[in-house]
């Protein structure tokens, strides 16, 4: 593995990257992993529904790592459970001593109209993606405290960014992990634990169908570099999302219209200044609650001069 002075290095970094016996996560195994990082190889290598369980997938990731003289270990716990994440955990401290980065990737779709959804469809994709980031990273971000260091990246979608049809139960799991991303990065700020988001759109067995031949277009090693950045010690941002998909690189935002305001508003002013108030030409973006508590302050009481 030849490396030139100026690169991006991950050397005596721990990473646990979750689902990363296919698709994206492989991919971005391998990236951190020719950049110097320590791998800790998670998949419970189930199908694409998260049926089933195999060694096979995490094993040969690990081969594919080792053959470009990296180092990684492979570990099939489920991220679904408490459990299993804190097996995920314990693996990379076992093996390497710590864990720096925890990229969660594990994904699973059980898609249906929402007239079609059961329980049991809702429950499974929301413990993998939501659930399953809660249980990994805990454990984690434990370790990332004590130690005033951490490099979190959870995956979201434009499924639940944008809404996307037969995906209820999957974009509700996805757009939670934007809550997650931002509340995790305001509080991790103190202890340079930096957190951020990709919403990716690449060719992987979860896709192929969907996109057929514009699928060549989107190749799943496309999304590794944006996501060895934001796992990467110099990245300068926390609590943002990324767009990613063949190349291209954008940034996914929260904004709030300006805004219209008057106290004592009935229900035909909010229908009559309707437009006014969904007018987006102007709006805010903030990093955190306070940012929207001042501007309404602004409004509700406003100093003198
Ligand atoms: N491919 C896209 O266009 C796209 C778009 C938006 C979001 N995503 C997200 O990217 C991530 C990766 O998806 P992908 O496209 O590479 O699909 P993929 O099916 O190839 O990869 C997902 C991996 O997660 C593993 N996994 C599933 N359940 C697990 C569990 N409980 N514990 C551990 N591992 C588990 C699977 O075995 C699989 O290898 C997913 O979170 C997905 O929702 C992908």
């Amino acid at each position: 593995m030849e490396r030139h002075m100026a690169d991006l290095g991950f050397d005596n970094k721990v990473a646990i990257i979750t689902g990363a016996g296919g698709g994206l996560g492989r991919q971005h195994a391998l990236e951190l992993a020719r950049r110097g990082a320590r791998i800790v190889v998670n998949d419970l290598g189930g199908s694409l529904d998260g049926v089933g369980h195999a060694d096979g997938p995490a094993d040969q990731v690990v081969a594919e790592i080792e053959a470009l003289g990296g180092e990684a270990i492979a570990n099939t716990d489920s991220v679904a459970t408490p459990e299993g994440g804190e097996a995920i955990v314990a693996s990379a401290v076992e093996a390497f001593g710590t864990v720096d980065i925890v990229i969660n990737n594990a994904g699973i779709l059980r898609d249906k109209t929402f007239h079609n959804m059961t329980p049991e469809l809702i429950d499974a994709v929301i413990d993998v993606h939501l659930r399953g980031a809660f249980y990994t990273t805990l454990p984690a971000y434990k370790i990332m405290r004590e130690k005033n260091y951490g490099r979190i990246v959870n995956t979201t979608s434009n499924s639940g960014l944008l809404g996307n049809f037969g995906q209820s139960n999957y974009g509700a799991a996805k757009l939670g992990l934007v809550g997650f991303t931002r509340v995790l990065a305001n509080e991790g700020a103190k202890r340079n634990i930096k957190v951020n988001a990709i919403a990716p759109v690449a060719k992987t067995r979860m896709t192929e169908e969907l996109f057929g031949a514009a699928g060549d277009l989107m190749a799943p090693e496309a999304i590794s570099p944006t996501v060895a950045w934001l796992a990467h010690e110099d990245v300068p941002v926390s609590g943002e999302v990324f767009s990613v998909a063949g190349g291209y690189v954008a940034r996914y935002f929260i904004g709030l219209t300006e805004g219209w305001f008057s106290p004592g508003h009935t229900v035909e002013d909010v229908r009559d200044n309707f437009e006014a108030i969904r007018d987006d030409s102007n709006y805010d973006i903030f990093a955190d609650p306070s940012g929207e508590l001042m501007k309404l302050m602004g409004l509700l009481s406003p100093s003198e001069d």
